[in-house]
């Protein structure tokens, strides 16, 4: 599907607010009220990512639109945060930077900034590359060539959107506006940006079937946020595929938003993180997995049985014992001090008894000692 349309139809979505584009969403209503009404009218969202969003972070949010989520989010991030909004249209980025000193003097400080950029190529900074234009119009193959190379230089050493540098991203209703031949492109794209052990949260649209290519050629139903959707199992599989672990699809609507020839669109958030690494060092480390299930699996392959000491790896027990997942393993920490040796336990390792015995028990709501 064309960029055109989209561009199209969120420049007139910059001007006058689209009833058709608004899906209902149950924003916090605190983080609201300092927001202009006019950013808060035209909002094209499906979701809310900025429930994710802690004290501190650097949050990127991509297609910002009006910049309702980063204004949001900006209130949830204290001084210390920052908030980068990335969208493609000139029309958005100027609604959303209107509010701009409004909106620093009451925060508090200048920590949101919108940016000029395509969400499936977030190292190049299209208004670096405008203001290049200017000077080396591009109208033959040798001048074509010119910008490429520029272009190549450029996302090396200057990126719009450094490697490894964002807390959380975030997204509310814009993946399924790119084209589908860039989507693996724009998910790795996102992987990159990321801190190791950093989150995500994409609020989008997906569809209960696959797609057919009619509706996906339709300029209405694809710039309506519709025929570009992910289907529910190709969205994860992207993910896992790019290379985040724990995903989970945190929100999910029961009612659809849309339903086009019988196939149900819906509004989801999907939550992610990116591994911290790969690397395995065992000092004797074992997890036990509460419950209730008979058997958890990660997506690394390690299958913990219920009430089962397992033998993990320092960055695996790390992972399971001070992250979301904390409330459902109990860690054993080994007795005594054990140099680290690389090695990782095949799955299904079991930790002996007699390795933990005087080992430290760690975390959720452990029982006080018997009387
Ligand atoms: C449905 S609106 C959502 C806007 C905003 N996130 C919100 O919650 O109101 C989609 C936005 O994404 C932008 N957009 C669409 N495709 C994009 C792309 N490939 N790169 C950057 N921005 C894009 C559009 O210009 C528009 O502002």
């Amino acid at each position: 599907m064309s960029e055109a349309a989209v561009l199209e139809r969120y420049s007139e979505g910059a001007q006058e607010k689209q009833e058709a584009l608004c899906c209902p969403v149950d924003y916090d209503a605190s983080l609201l009220k300092l927001l202009p009404t006019e950013i808060v009218e035209k909002d094209y969202g499906c979701g809310d990512p900025s429930r994710y969003v802690r004290k501190g972070d650097v949050v990127l949010d991509l297609g910002s639109g009006s910049g309702k989520i980063c204004y949001m989010a900006a209130q949830l991030i204290g001084e210390e945060g920052q908030v980068i909004g990335v969208d493609m249209n000139d029309d958005m980025l100027a609604l959303a930077r209107k509010y701009q000193d409004e909106m620093t003097a009451k925060l508090g400080n200048d920590r949101v900034r919108f940016v000029k950029g395509q969400i499936q190529d977030l190292a190049l900074d299209v208004d670096a590359m405008e203001d290049w234009l200017k000077d080396h119009p591009v109208n033959d193959a040798k001048s074509l060539s010119a910008l490429e190379q520029w272009k190549q230089k450029q996302k090396q050493q200057k990126p719009l959107i450094a490697d490894n540098s964002i807390d959380l991203v975030i997204s509310n209703c814009v993946l399924n506006l790119v084209d589908d031949a860039q989507k693996k492109q724009l998910v790795e794209e996102i992987y990159r940006v990321v801190k190791p052990g950093a989150r995500i949260a994409i609020s989008d649209i997906v569809s209960d079937e696959a797609i057919p290519q009619h509706l996906k050629d339709d300029a209405t139903l694809w710039s309506g946020c519709i025929s570009g959707a992910f289907q529910e199992q190709e969205m994860i599989t992207m993910f896992l595929e790019a290379g985040f672990q724990s995903i989970s699809f945190d929100k999910w609507s029961a009612e659809p938003w849309q339903v086009v020839e019988d196939i149900e669109f819906r509004s989801l958030t999907l939550t992610a993180i990116k591994p911290e690494g790969t690397e395995c060092f065992d000092s004797g480390h074992a997890v036990i997995y509460r419950g209730p299930f008979n058997f958890v699996k990660d997506d690394e392959g390690h299958e913990f049985p219920r009430g089962e000491r397992m033998a993990v790896c320092e960055r695996t027990f790390r992972f399971l014992t001070e992250g979301a997942y904390k409330d459902d393993f109990i860690g054993i920490s080994p007795a005594g001090e054990r140099t680290p040796i690389p090695w990782c336990a095949p799955h299904g390792t079991r930790r002996p008894a007699a390795e933990t015995k005087g080992g430290q028990h760690v975390h959720g709501d452990s029982e006080g000692s018997c009387c």
